[in-house]
Formats: C-alpha cells, structure tokens, sequence
C-alpha cells in the first residue's frame, strides 16, 4: 500500500486550510459533523402521529398560522442588558449570556478585563487577538508587551492605575476589522463598562476604538488630541500593534504618553 501523503501535498493541504481559514485546531480528531444525529426538534411529531391538524382544531379548519416572531434589535437588547448590570460581574455574566454577536461563535473565551478597576486611567482597545482569546484576557499578546512598556515609562501599569478591556470581547475570525453592526451592537456594553469602572480618563487605542467612541476614524488626525465622550476625557492613541509595524510613530506616542502623565499630575 502507498503512503497516505508526501511531504508536499500535506503541506499543500494545509496551506489551502489555513487560507481558507482553518487556523487552528480545536481538538484532536475531526468531527464529521454530517454523521451527528440530527437534535429532536421540540414540536416534532412521532411517527403516525397526527393527522396534520392542531390539538382541539375541527378537521377541514384551515390551519392557524402562528404569529411571526417580532424581530430583535440586538442594540436595544445589549442596552437592556448592560443597563441592568449593577456591577462589574454582573456586567461580565450579561455579556456572556448575550446571544446576537456572532464573533462568540467563534471565540474560544471572552475576553472582558484586566487590571485594577477602579483605577484612574482606562485603556480601551480594539478586540482580543489570538494569544487574548487563548488566554481570556486583553491586551497579552506583542502589542500588549509593548502596551506594558509604554505605560511602564510613565509609572503606570496593569497593578498601578490602568484598567484595560476592548471595544469587543470576542475575537473576530482572522483578525479582520470587527463590521460597524457588531461595534454598535456591543458599544451599550463599553459605555456600562465604563460607568461602572469609573475611570478618570480614557485612553482609546487606534481607529476602531475612536470609530466606537467617538464616532470618528483618522486616528494620524485623532491622536494626542482630548476629546471627550460619557462626560470623561479621552486621548487617542496610535494602537500598539501598529507602533510594532511603523516604530518611527513611537515619537507621537511617547508625546501622548507625556500629555497622559500630565493630566494626571504627580499623584498618580
Ligand atoms: N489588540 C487589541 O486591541 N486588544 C487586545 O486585547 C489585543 C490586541
């Protein structure tokens, strides 16, 4: 008998995966999800039950035809949901019971917080990458070593004053930008996160987070500049991702990094 494969094709096959977007394993054999057997829907009749018409229906009465379902407003329900969250846990439990954003699909945790709430300054970045969503935790990954770095020059840190979370708290597929939907749908969610957090200032990280809280991209224009969104003082910032792709702009944010130090004042 032949080899199942050479080296080649295997790494061929699996090129194709991960272009097609099978990135990673999840577990150690595949499902073939096409042999699962099919989940008992509630409503189904057994077999020579029924003769088509509804209990208590006179035979020959046309069917009723059950009322559609009203549709949802998923900004409407995260806002229901974020409003009824008295504090930070329970802000994370209605996050996670929230059923309409279709990046939890494919994310392995979510991703909610890290360092100390309460704290002074709260640093709001895009979405959890990979090493995040692997870990449960904002802010993990290179961009977020980097992050430690800058706030570190300042005397700041995830146990000295900096509390951190995202605009979105599960990974979108790939990395790729989160849609404007799924921003709006889970922006109700931030806006709680930070009443209840009660940070002094925001530090928003990159373009998505201005787009979420400001309602602006153009972070080159945004930058280093205060704006202010739910009563607070908000400072734009280059995101630390792309600070590891263009280091020439770490000039600007270490003069940002100074703005943030002096709005503080020495008592921080
Ligand atoms: N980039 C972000 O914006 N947030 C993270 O948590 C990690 C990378």
């Amino acid at each position: 008998m032949e080899s199942a494969l050479d080296y080649w094709s295997a790494k061929a096959l699996l090129e194709w995966q991960v272009e097609l977007g099978a990135t990673e394993a999840l577990c150690e054999a595949p499902v073939n999800r096409y042999e699962l057997p099919a989940p008992a829907s509630k409503g189904a009749q057994k077999p020579g039950q029924g003769s088509g018409s509804q209990p208590g229906q006179q035979p020959g009465m046309p069917t009723p035809v059950a009322p559609k379902p009203k549709p949802v407003d998923p900004v409407a329900e995260a806002r229901k949901a974020a409003a009824a969250a008295a504090e930070l846990p329970s802000l994370r439990a209605a996050m996670a019971a929230y059923r309409h954003c279709d990046l939890k699909m494919g994310a392995r945790n979510l991703v909610f917080c890290d360092g100390q709430a309460g704290a002074r300054v709260m640093v709001i970045g895009e979405a959890p990458g990979r090493e995040e969503d692997q870990q449960g935790k904002p802010f993990v990954g290179a961009a977020g070593q980097l992050l430690d770095r800058m706030l570190d020059a300042i005397d700041l840190g995830r146990d000295k004053n900096v509390y951190i979370t995202n605009v979105l708290p599960w990974r979108p597929q790939q990395n790729r930008d989160p849609s404007a939907e799924e921003i709006d749908m889970m922006l109700p969610f931030l806006e709680r996160h930070v009443e209840l957090a009660q940070p002094e200032v925001l530090v928003l990280m990159g373009n998505i987070s201005c787009q979420a809280v400001l309602g602006k991209r153009g972070i080159t224009r945004l930058r280093g500049t205060w704006a202010e969104a739910w009563g607070k003082p908000v400072l734009p910032m280059f995101h630390p991702a792309y600070l590891l792709r263009q280091p020439e702009q770490k000039r600007a944010a270490w003069a940002d990094l100074l703005e943030l130090k002096a709005r503080l004042g020495s008592a921080n």
